[in-house]
């Protein structure tokens, strides 16, 4: 779906403004195609958008950099942010629309990677295969037999979020005989997975419980203390989402005093620092927010990205505009 813009856009003299790194391949692509200001090279970057920021029409950026009100506001001609990465909580969507910019992401093309590594995390998480791994390596089987773990197939799985990632996660349920209910701020229509509005209550019933919901203002601190502890302590937590979606804090005492049984966790409160409480437990899968991150799903974010400011700044249009 394309999203018209106005005809005053044009490309900039300057080029566009790349905030932070992405990958080195996305780099060197924009580099080859766009005249790119690198923010992040630029020592005093305050002192040089005052002088210059007013000549770009067009942002690069990804998930993981902040795009704030007040860079919005040292960036007075921007009309396009393109970010890789599905979720844009990271970018001052209110700033940004006050200013009629409009910002793009890359949806679709990283669903199954992301569903694929929330069952990674629910299969390890349950079953205990990387506290294995580690017991192996340690030499304590040599010992005794690695403790027995939780099975996997059969048991029932919530889902806070079905979007494009929880219904790839929730499909996958099926391989396993799971039974899925969800939760979200209103039914899906046409979904054939149980609702449930009250997130209590599906913590209660669910034995896993995934955040699949996006990040923000809107679901920060959603999984409170109360949650976990209706999650129970044969519960598993599983976070491929946003940390901000969890209280950490009770995450972490839930976990230490074995409120619920385990977390597998993708995403964290002040990533890429993981508390040291976190990275001590035996009971929690710890891993770097890889979701998308295969070669395959990257590089068509990357493009996406791409593809996103070729048809602003040539046709004045985009691919996928966040929705309103
Ligand atoms: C990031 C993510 O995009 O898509 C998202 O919202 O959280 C990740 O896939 C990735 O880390 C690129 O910065």
């Amino acid at each position: 779906m394309s999203s018209p813009i106005s005809s005053n856009a044009g490309l900039s003299a300057t080029g566009i403004i790349q905030i932070g790194p992405i990958s080195s391949r996305a780099d060197a692509l924009l580099a080859a195609q766009f005249k790119v200001t690198r923010l992040w090279e630029i020592a005093d970057k305050s002192d040089y958008l005052a002088r210059n920021g007013s000549h770009f029409l067009a942002a690069a950026t990804s998930a993981r950099h902040p795009f704030n009100a007040e860079l919005i506001s040292l960036l007075p001609a921007i009309k396009i942010i393109a970010s890789v990465g599905v979720g844009y909580d990271a970018i001052d969507i209110g700033a940004a629309r006050e200013r009629g910019i409009v910002v793009t992401n890359t949806p679709d093309v990283l669903n199954e990677c992301v569903a694929d590594l929330a069952w990674g995390l629910i299969l390890d998480s349950m079953r205990r295969l990387s506290a294995a791994d580690r017991y192996v390596r340690s030499g304590r089987w040599t010992q005794a037999p690695f403790p027995l773990a939780s099975r996997v197939s059969g048991k029932r799985l919530g889902i806070i979020g079905l979007g494009r990632i929880g219904n790839a996660i929730a499909r996958r349920a099926g391989g396993f005989d799971m039974k899925t209910r969800y939760h979200s701020r209103s039914p899906k229509k046409d979904s054939s997975y149980a609702y449930e509005s009250n997130l209590l209550a599906l913590a209660e019933w669910c034995d896993v419980l995934v955040v699949a919901c996006p990040g923000g203002e809107a679901t920060r601190g959603l999984v409170s203390q109360g949650v976990l502890e209706a999650l129970g302590p044969r519960g598993v937590l599983v976070n491929i989402a946003r940390g901000s979606i969890v209280d950490q804090d009770a995450l972490v005492t839930a976990l230490q005093q074995g409120k619920i049984a385990a977390a597998g966790l993708d995403a964290y409160e002040g990533e890429p620092n993981v508390p040291k409480e976190l990275i001590q437990l035996d009971n929690v899968v710890l891993l770097p927010h890889i979701g998308s991150a295969t070669t395959e799903t990257r590089t068509a974010m990357e493009n996406l990205m791409i593809d996103n400011l070729t048809a602003y700044l040539n046709e004045q249009r985009t691919l996928t505009p966040v929705p309103e």
